[in-house]
């Protein structure tokens, strides 16, 4: 069993955490987190075991009658590997822990790239990562588009990408830094072509992005030029076969991301969690060497089963479809359709 600890509790950490828990191969030994909140207080209710992150923090989870089972350093002395999903920035200091200790990490996507030897997505580079001590997943736009991207890629060769994001604001937990009543664009080209470049290496690939305020999913324009000519029902099969896709049809009613927030209760599971790339079969349309097509990405979920296959890529598992099945199965993941 390889034994891992979750540093940083929050939208990704607690998702990460309960995923664990549900692998053949891997114990949650437990959690870091800063405040002893209601989210620690259920945790801890279902009997996960909690860490502080320093000293400092005794007195508010005692005050709190919070249990708490020690210090980060204390949770460190049990692991194998850690998963840091703690706010941005944070994961790169915490690194200089890890060294230090000699234990495997693997960073989230709002770390620099330097915070990992290898930036991951399972389906395209689980290879590279193997036995790597730092690995970073990258962010959820980005584990999105890496996905269609690269198996549109490696079939029907792309010239040239072209991806407007319409992300969500903030997350739904959040009551801070949110928008209202406003489109707000990154102006010039989006960072995410740059952090694409991290993992499809070589894509020629341009970005653009806006901020509306919703707080569920994030949608993706994407218009490829392919190097030949491609028929839409060739696209189409090929996205119906490819994991973590699913081609979805607004003749089913699910036309915009709030039939798809309805769709994700509706399946039931943990925390409405969707994490599949959600591609719209009405959105595809190709015409010559031309392809666009639309998708949705739950940003507190696609990532997750990334962070299960990094786990088991820094352990040394060698064998990716393995791990990716064991992944998909344990989270009920799909690859062609819901229903
Ligand atoms: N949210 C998304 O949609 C999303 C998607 C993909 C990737 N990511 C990336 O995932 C990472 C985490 O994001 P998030 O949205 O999960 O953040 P979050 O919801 O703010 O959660 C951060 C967690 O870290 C804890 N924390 C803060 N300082 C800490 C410290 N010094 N030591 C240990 N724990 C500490 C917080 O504790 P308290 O709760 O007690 O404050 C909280 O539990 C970021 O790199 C982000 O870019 C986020």
């Amino acid at each position: 069993m390889i034994r891992v600890g979750v540093v940083g509790y929050g939208t990704i950490g607690k998702r990460v955490a309960n995923a664990i828990t549900k692998q053949p191969d891997m114990v949650l030994v437990g959690v870091v987190k800063r405040s002893p909140d209601y989210s620690a207080k259920i945790g801890i209710s279902r009997g996960i075991r909690f860490f502080i992150p320093h000293e400092e923090l005794v007195d508010a989870w005692n005050r709190a009658g919070a249990r708490y089972y020690g210090t980060l350093d204390d949770l460190l002395q049990e692991c194998d590997v850690i998963v840091d999903a703690t706010p941005k920035g944070i994961g790169m200091k915490n690194r200089v822990i890890y060294e230090s200790k000699g234990i495997k990490a693997i960073f989230q996507g709002g770390e620099h790239p330097n915070v990992g030897e290898v930036s991951f997505v399972a389906q395209v580079n689980y290879e590279s990562a193997l036995g790597k001590q730092f690995l970073r997943v990258v962010s959820c736009n980005t584990t999105g588009l890496a996905r269609v991207l690269h198996a549109i890629n490696q079939q029907y060769p792309i010239e040239k990408a072209i991806v407007f994001l319409v992300r969500r604001a903030i997350d739904p937990n959040q009551d801070t830094n949110g928008i209202i009543d406003c489109v707000a664009p990154s102006f010039g080209v989006s960072h995410h072509a740059e952090d694409l470049k991290t993992v499809l290496k070589d894509i020629n690939i341009v970005t653009f992005a806006v901020r509306i305020p919703v707080t569920h999913f994030h949608v993706h324009m994407i218009s490829i030029k392919l190097k030949e000519t491609v028929d839409r029902r060739e696209i189409i099969d090929l996205l119906e076969e490819s994991r973590r896709i699913v081609v979805l049809s607004s003749r089913d009613g699910l036309g915009s991301t709030a039939k798809l927030l309805d769709l994700s209760r509706e399946l039931g599971r943990p925390r409405f969690d969707i994490y599949e790339n959600l591609v719209w079969l009405d959105s595809i349309y190709a015409e010559g060497k031309w392809l666009h097509l639309m998708q949705a990405i739950h940003q507190e979920a696609i990532v997750i089963p990334e962070n299960i296959d990094a786990i088991r890529a820094v352990s040394g598992f060698t064998d990716a479809l393995t791990s990716m099945n064991l992944t998909d199965s344990s989270l009920s993941i799909v690859s062609t359709r819901f229903y």
